[in-house]
């Protein structure tokens, strides 16, 4: 009985202790902000430097993740703004080279981001594999590149054979990974997916792969971005990032959903 007592006075004192980092980690939802080839050097430093950086901003915004994404020239002005203002943002890449460094002209590999603090890279986005015509194998190749190098890869998956795109890699890599569902047709389109089909989306994804994390991308704004974020772990946000007004309007959309 005494050691009853003991485990559940340890318990509690553990709850305690851990209580507000206990609501993050479980909480925390991922937006990442995917600029694409938008933005000068000066939107950049724009951008960054308008971020709120206020102590009650921060409290709004304790319950989610915020990734950017920006340009590759860009990366660095980026890093060193985050850091002066101590902003709570991530960096990701929105693609990363198969390939180590080297004689690799035009291709900007893991090595070189080194130091940059980059924490994500966004992998065969549907532009790039329509656009570049990246294959599955080659976008399985990236994703064993960015996991060697400690980035996390965020996996663009589409319909329709959104989980045969994934055959090239093995279940161990797709438990480390992030998978992004972008229907083709709801980027850029206005058109979003019902975030119902998401529920169907993640069972198929975790029948297949045994895999669990899982954000939507396509026409994400500040309107609907409540419902996905109900129904899965957070979403890649395109052209409604680009706005620095916008954005903070969908993330404090985003926050005052998750706190209900
Ligand atoms: P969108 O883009 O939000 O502009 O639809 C999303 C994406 O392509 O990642």
């Amino acid at each position: 009985m005494l050691l009853i007592n003991y485990c559940f006075l340890f318990y509690y004192r553990f709850k305690e202790i851990h209580k507000y980092r206990f609501v993050f980690v479980v909480m925390q939802k991922l937006i990442i902000a995917n600029w694409k080839a938008n933005k000068t050097l000066s939107e950049v430093a724009h951008w960054l430097n308008n971020f709120p950086s206020d102590q009650e901003s921060r409290m709004q915004l304790a319950s989610l993740q915020i990734v950017i994404a920006p340009p590759y020239p860009f990366l660095g002005l980026a890093r060193q703004i985050i850091d002066e203002r101590q902003l709570p943002l991530q960096l990701a890449v929105q693609d990363l080279s198969a390939f180590g460094s080297g004689a690799y002209t035009g291709e900007v590999a893991a090595f070189n981001v080194q130091g940059l603090g980059v924490t994500y890279a966004i992998l065969g986005h549907s532009e790039r594999r329509r656009l570049l015509a990246e294959s599955d194998p080659l976008i399985a190749d990236k994703v064993a590149e960015a996991l060697r190098s400690g980035i996390k890869p965020v996996l663009c998956l589409d319909q329709p054979n959104f989980t045969s795109q994934a055959n090239y890699l093995t279940s161990e890599q797709m438990q480390k990974l992030i998978i992004a569902y972008e229907p083709v047709a709801a980027i850029g389109s206005g058109q979003a997916e019902e975030p119902g089909d998401l529920l169907g989306v993640r069972q198929e994804l975790q029948r297949t792969y045994g895999h669990t994390q899982l954000i939507y991308g396509g026409s994400v704004t500040a309107d609907n971005i409540g419902g996905f974020l109900k129904v899965c772990d957070g979403v890649l946000v395109g052209g409604a990032s680009l706005d620095l007004r916008d954005f903070i309007d969908m993330l404090y959309q985003a926050n005052s959903v998750l706190a209900v």
